[in-house]
């Protein structure tokens, strides 16, 4: 489930939550799940990848990962990201264009001290996305930092990364492939709405 704290209420956001609601209604499965793309400046290349999305606070998106992660290493030479959503139970993709920074320190302390302690063992043993001789030697990995380590201490390598979408784009699938698609975007502070074809 995402947690939504300080809830915004300009349009874009209300209609993300209406259908949050509605797809939690219908049990959609991994609700959480969002495509993050990046690009590499260095290798002149586009990436993606899901993660969970596990906060909205305010106009913020937040989701965590490994800051030494190929994702990290992108964000921090080109910022700007497209997200993705689709949740087919209710037959809505939703697209937002963001720019992506960190979360605090302070912060991430606080929410690593939150969560489970296996959950903790793995993000303090994975060098994510590093080459490895063997899955057993990530099952090793995991059980000595379950034995190990303190599970509550938030490495510096682990974190969040949080964005604020300066473009919102709701996709509902409707019969006869009449789909509708309105997009929200941010100029000057102001919204401004469109319906585009499908
Ligand atoms: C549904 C789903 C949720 C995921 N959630 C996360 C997540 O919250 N954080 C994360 O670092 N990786 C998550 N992953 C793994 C990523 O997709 C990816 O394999 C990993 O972060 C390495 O990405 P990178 O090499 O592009 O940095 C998730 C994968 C799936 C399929």
């Amino acid at each position: 489930m995402i947690k939504f704290d300080n809830i915004n209420n300009e349009t874009p956001y209300l209609v993300f939550r209406d259908k949050y609601t509605e797809s939690v209604k219908a049990k959609q499965k991994n609700i959480e799940a969002i495509c993050i793309s990046s690009y590499s400046s260095e290798n002149k290349e586009v990436n993606a990848r899901y993660v969970n999305l596990k906060i909205i606070d305010g106009k913020e998106f937040i989701f965590f990962s490994n800051y030494n992660s190929p994702k990290s290493i992108d964000f921090n030479s080109h910022n700007q990201i497209t997200a993705l959503i689709y949740w087919n139970n209710i037959n809505v993709q939703i697209r937002m264009k963001a720019h992506i920074k960190k979360t605090s320190r302070e912060f991430n302390k606080a929410y690593f001290a939150g969560r489970d302690e296996e959950k903790n063992a793995l993000a303090i043993s994975s060098e994510q996305s590093n080459v490895i001789d063997s899955y057993k030697s990530v099952q090793e990995n995991y059980e000595i930092s379950l034995e190990n380590s303190n599970l509550s201490e938030c490495p510096d390598y682990w974190g969040g990364f949080s964005f604020t979408p300066y473009y919102f784009e709701f996709w509902e699938g409707h019969e006869k492939r009449l789909n509708k698609r309105e997009a929200y975007e941010d100029q000057n502070g102001i919204w401004i709405h469109s319906f585009l074809q499908p």
